[in-house]
Order: C-alpha cells, then sequence, then structure tokens
C-alpha cells in the first residue's frame, strides 16, 4: 500500500521535470519571463472538483487565470481566505472579469439536498442549504432529481454572482472601473460551460442594496 502511494507521488515529480523539458526545449526564457510577474485578466471562483481544471477546460495558458476554489464555489463573506483573493484581484491585479463557474452532478451540491452527516463540511454546505430555501417554490417543481440538482447547481452560481455583487470589493471597482462578473456552469459529461448570462445590469439596477452611496 505505502510502496504505491509512494510511486503515484513520484511519478508527479518526474512529470515535472518532463514538463520542465518539454517548455524550455520550446522556449529558453519560458519560466524566467513567467517569474517577473502575473498580469491576469480573469479571477476564477471554481468547484475544488479534481475534474474542473479552470485553465485546461479554457484551454488557457498559465498567468491568466487568478483562481480560488472551494466546495461548490461559494461566495461567503465571512471566508477570509476568499475575500482576500477577491480584494488582491480587483484592488492590486485589476482583472477585467470575475466567473464563479459551477458544474453539474457537484458533490457539493447534491449532499447539500440531503440529510446524511458529513462532518465539518456540512457547515459549509449550510449555505448551499439556504440557496435551496430561497428557490424551494422552483425547485419543487421539479419532479426528476437529476434535474433538479442541475437546477440547484445553477441557482447556486446565481447566488454566488449576486454575493460577489454585495461586497465591499466589488462594489468599490463597480464606482471605479470596469469589472464584470459572470456565472457558468461546466458539464462534466459534455466538457461544455453553459455561460448562464447573468446581466450585470440586473445586479447594479438593485440599488440601493449593491450600491455605496456618499
Ligand atoms: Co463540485
Amino acid at each position: 500500500m505505502l510502496g504505491n502511494l509512494e510511486e503515484s507521488y513520484k511519478k508527479l515529480l518526474s512529470n515535472n521535470a518532463e514538463w520542465v523539458s518539454e517548455k524550455l526545449s520550446i522556449d529558453p526564457e519560458y519560466f524566467i519571463n513567467h517569474s517577473k510577474g502575473q498580469t491576469p485578466e480573469f479571477m476564477w471562483i471554481g468547484c475544488s472538483d479534481s475534474r474542473v481544471p479552470p485553465s485546461e477546460i479554457t484551454k488557457t495558458e498559465k498567468g491568466m487565470i487568478f483562481e480560488q476554489r472551494n466546495i461548490a464555489n461559494m461566495v461567503i463573506n465571512t471566508d477570509l481566505n476568499l475575500m482576500s483573493v477577491l480584494q488582491y484581484a480587483v484592488d492590486v491585479l485589476k482583472v477585467k472579469h470575475i466567473i464563479v463557474c459551477g458544474h453539474y452532478d457537484c458533490g457539493g451540491v447534491m449532499a447539500a439536498m440531503d440529510t446524511k452527516q458529513n462532518g465539518l463540511v456540512d457547515h459549509w454546505l449550510c449555505n448551499i442549504k439556504d440557496v435551496y430555501i430561497k428557490h424551494k417554490i422552483e425547485l419543487d417543481t421539479i419532479i426528476d432529481n437529476q434535474k433538479k440538482v442541475d437546477r440547484l447547481v445553477e441557482l447556486n452560481v446565481m447566488e454566488q454572482v449576486y454575493n460577489l455583487a454585495k461586497t465591499a470589493t466589488v462594489q468599490k471597482a463597480w464606482k471605479n472601473s470596469h469589472l464584470n462578473i459572470h456565472g457558468w456552469v461546466y458539464d462534466l459529461k459534455t466538457g461544455k460551460i453553459k455561460d448562464l448570462n447573468i446581466l450585470m445590469d440586473e445586479i447594479t439596477d438593485l440599488e440601493p442594496i449593491y450600491w455605496f452611496h456618499e
């Protein structure tokens, strides 16, 4: 058992050595150039799920996406980690777009729809239960359980976009400059990303809740 563990872990390091050689064979300055700094255009808030790697599914090079991932791509205003990443991304790196990307068949969302005990993670999942309760009327009309999960995944992304809009960092950015927020859902079965087309006007029209007034 231990032997297998060691073998799989060493594979990552040998892969890394291979990857370095490949990159250097194409561009000898590749890593030197990357070490000079980052100017990512996008911030990504996604699920920790190993099957949804942002750079790979968007075919982007490293250096382009500043990312934060957690279970079920949540934006919770007491999450000091996410709030710090957000503030740095917007104020310092000046990203132009923030993408909240959920995914169908999300284990976090499915667990939140259940009453099974999972330990500490249940505290985190409470926030998804809140989304369920908020949209209970719509969700209760969906009989098919798979479709119900899919819809909750979409509603959860929408609610996290709204949560972002409520943060001081985003409101300040909207007042001073240009920043777009997008809600997307990735489909594990097809590899395709669906844009939920959440209109910024819908959010910014909700004055005075979403705007600072002096
Ligand atoms: Co997930």
